[in-house]
């Protein structure tokens, strides 16, 4: 059963691409320099509306055992993970759709966007976004109030820059956005600096964002994917060494711009690992020890997979949906999409660097319709995000791409139908909703158990703190409704086995189903229907242990998060609470964008193309947004003034 699988998922490294416009080792964009990165659209019916609807992979034969003890001891465990912190899953916003997704500008944020910060930060203390990816290169900050009708992104001409590429205008209100959102919802910001130009690095979204965002800016991403530039931003024979090269030079601008205050805030080398040179060959040229002074992370991007074929038509065989389906099945999964990366991560370690996934989703290029946005992705996400920390990962970043991709986190509406509660979000949110309560605390070290004689359909987990184990994540990836492949974890605990132990289930029918799941009984509901709030009373079962075992069933499919103790669930859920001026600040500081998607304008996804970048029809609705606004305040400020009153995490990196 393993040996078939490696193999398909060995020729499924081979041909994946990491990177949306570039689908094959060396292709010339698509479209010249365009920054529509992950953006692309598939079909007309993309996105969040794809009735693509696959089958479950059949129950394995055989079965694995569907009853197994798992005994963990509360000192001595080897191979725990270096200490990890609950935020690991982060997420990553390509540059050019920010403001689809965070708001329009600094006076209009995204309320749903907020609320669902402020879900994962109640869990997890903070939330780590990174802005970026292709369309950073051509980045060109232009003048505050210099773009048409409040905007804080729009498409040049490309006059703005020498090599004439038409860039990604920004203002310093995107900054101010992002400071606006950090201030409310503990958002800490990883930002790429512009690479398309090394004889004149345009330095100004490090100045700024240094000046704006203070110490909610974590790092500055310099260079993305360089292992791709040959043939594109850089001549064909462009090499590791001429990235390194450049490296140094962007070191010495940064010294000497008296603007910019912090020079230890770099991240690279970010390879795709599908380009021209190696990661290895990058770290060959001693990257990490010349500028280790200025390095804060080191950092990778990787898809385990691409729909480039699909999306571009490029002559390259469109994959089978539901022939890829039982790849993301199991624990294999996660475990192949990374081998090439375990290197790095120790690596990292050893020169004292922590070791990021700035980039990753279910597959580049949107994601696989009925794949990406299945129950099986949130199963699939919450596998592979602790496969990464028990690797020593230190966060991994899923990438949220336009309206027409099937693998958002979350997806706001169209313009023309933006309201406030028609955002839907999708499986890796959930993910990451449980990723953050398992992790809990930033001390959290991940342990994968092997359970179950290493059945690759019923992984385990045990997350310790200070040695001892506290949380459990149990997986079952079968899909069967009669229940015979529901299977029962008899769990002991060294000599002091709980009396008792909680459980939260994320639950779905089907590994198939789309949208509507469940996290302890509560969910964000279907295709446009979250306000980014959960609904529905919580659900927590209480397991009772008797004779020295607690016995967990999980359903297949499923994921149940264990407590081991009642402290170890005070860590996950924080209460609610108001303060007056808490209040008073949300009210003047939040308010509703009706019309923020300002590079959709609900075109169906085909006719969707970068000339609508600068366009401004979107704001026509504006008059609007003020009224809409003050009917939120009763959910907005709760979701809020629980986030502000439970910063319970000083940022550990
Ligand atoms: C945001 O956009 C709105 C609508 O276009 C505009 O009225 C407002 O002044 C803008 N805010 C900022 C800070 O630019
Ligand atoms: C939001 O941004 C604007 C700048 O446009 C600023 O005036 C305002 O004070 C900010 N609000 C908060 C809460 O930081
Ligand atoms: C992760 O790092 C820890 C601490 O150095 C080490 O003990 C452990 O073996 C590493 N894990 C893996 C999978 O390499
Ligand atoms: C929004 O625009 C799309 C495409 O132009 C159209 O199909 C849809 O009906 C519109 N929705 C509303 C509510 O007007």
């Amino acid at each position: 059963m393993l040996l078939p699988s490696f193999v398909l998922w060995l020729s499924l490294q081979l041909c994946s691409a990491t990177v949306t416009l570039y689908p094959t080792q060396g292709q010339k964009p698509l479209t010249a320099s365009t920054n529509t990165g992950n953006t692309a659209t598939p079909t007309a019916t993309g996105g969040v509306n794809s009735n693509v609807r696959l089958t479950p992979p059949p129950v394995p034969s055989p079965l694995p055992a569907m009853t197994f003890p798992i005994q963990l001891q509360t000192s001595g465990t080897v191979n725990l993970s270096i200490p990890q912190f609950p935020g690991f899953m982060g997420f990553s916003l390509e540059m050019s759709v920010a403001n689809q997704v965070l708001g329009k500008n600094s006076s209009l944020i995204q309320v749903p966007f907020l609320n669902l910060m402020g879900t994962l930060q109640e869990r997890s203390g903070r939330v780590n976004i990174r802005v970026g990816g292709n369309s950073q290169e051509n980045a060109v900050l232009v003048d505050l109030n210099s773009l048409p009708n409040g905007r804080v992104i729009a498409k040049g001409d490309g006059a703005q820059n020498p090599t004439h590429t038409p860039a990604l205008l920004f203002t310093a209100d995107l900054l101010y956005m992002m400071r606006n959102i950090s201030d409310m919802v503990n958002v800490y910001w990883f930002l790429g600096a512009p690479f398309n130009d090394s004889q004149n690095f345009r330095l100004q979204i490090v100045e700024q964002g240094q000046a704006i965002l203070g110490q909610y800016l974590m790092a500055i991403q310099v260079g993305n994917e360089p292992d791709l530039y040959p043939g594109r931003l850089r001549p064909d024979n462009y090499t590791q060494s001429d990235f390194f090269g450049e490296w140094a030079n962007f070191i010495t601008a940064i010294r000497t711009d008296p603007n910019i205050k912090n020079t230890t805030m770099l991240m690279g080398p970010s390879i795709s690992s599908n380009g021209h040179f190696t990661e290895q060959q990058m770290w060959d040229t001693g990257f990490v020890d010349s500028y280790s002074e200025n390095i804060a992370f080191l950092t990778t991007e990787h898809y385990p997979d691409n729909n480039c074929a699909a999306i571009f038509n490029n002559g390259g065989t469109p994959v089978n949906y539901q022939a890829q389906f039982p790849n993301y099945l199991n624990h294999q999964a996660g475990l192949n999409s990374i081998s090439g990366f375990v290197a790095s991560a120790n690596f990292a370690q050893s020169k004292g660097k922590r070791y990021l996934m700035m980039e990753t989703n279910t597959a580049s290029c949107g994601g696989f319709p009925g794949i990406s946005d299945s129950f099986g992705a949130a199963i699939w996400a919450v596998d592979y995000a602790l496969t990464l920390a028990f690797q020593n990962f230190s966060s991994a970043n899923f990438h949220v791409g336009g309206q027409a991709a099937f693998y958002n986190p979350f997806t706001p509406p169209p313009t023309n139908e933006s309201s406030f509660s028609s955002w839907t979000v999708g499986p890796i949110f959930y993910a990451a909703v449980v990723v953050a309560e398992a992790l809990g605390t930033q001390t959290s070290q991940v342990l994968d158990l092997g359970a179950n004689s290493q059945s690759i359909f019923t992984p385990a987990y045990a997350i310790y703190e200070n040695g001892a184990p506290v949380r459990m994540v149990l997986i079952n990836y079968i899909t069967d409704p009669s229940g015979q492949s529901t299977y029962t974890a008899q769990i002991s605990v060294g000599n002091v086995t709980p009396s008792q132990i909680k459980v939260k289930y994320l639950s779905g029918y089907s590994v198939s189903d789309k949208y509507n799941f469940t996290w302890a009984g509560q969910s964000m509901g279907g295709v446009s229907e979250s306000n980014g709030l959960f609904t529905g009373q919580e659900n927590i079962t209480t397991i009772p242990c008797n004779g020295g075992t607690c016995n967990v069933t999980v359903p297949a499919p499923a994921v149940a998060l264990v407590f081991l103790s009642d402290s170890a669930i005070e860590t996950a859920a924080s209460p609610t609470s108001f303060t007056t001026s808490v209040f008073t600040k949300t009210h003047n500081t939040a308010t509703v964008a009706k019309s923020v998607l300002a590079t959709s304008n609900g075109h169906s996804g085909k006719d969707r193309d970068t000339n609508d970048l600068s366009t401004s029809r979107g704001s026509s609705n504006d008059a609007s947004t003020s009224r809409q606004v003050f009917g939120l305040w009763g959910t907005l400020s709760i979701v809020l003034i629980t986030a502000l009153l439970h910063r319970r995490f000083i940022p550990v990196f």
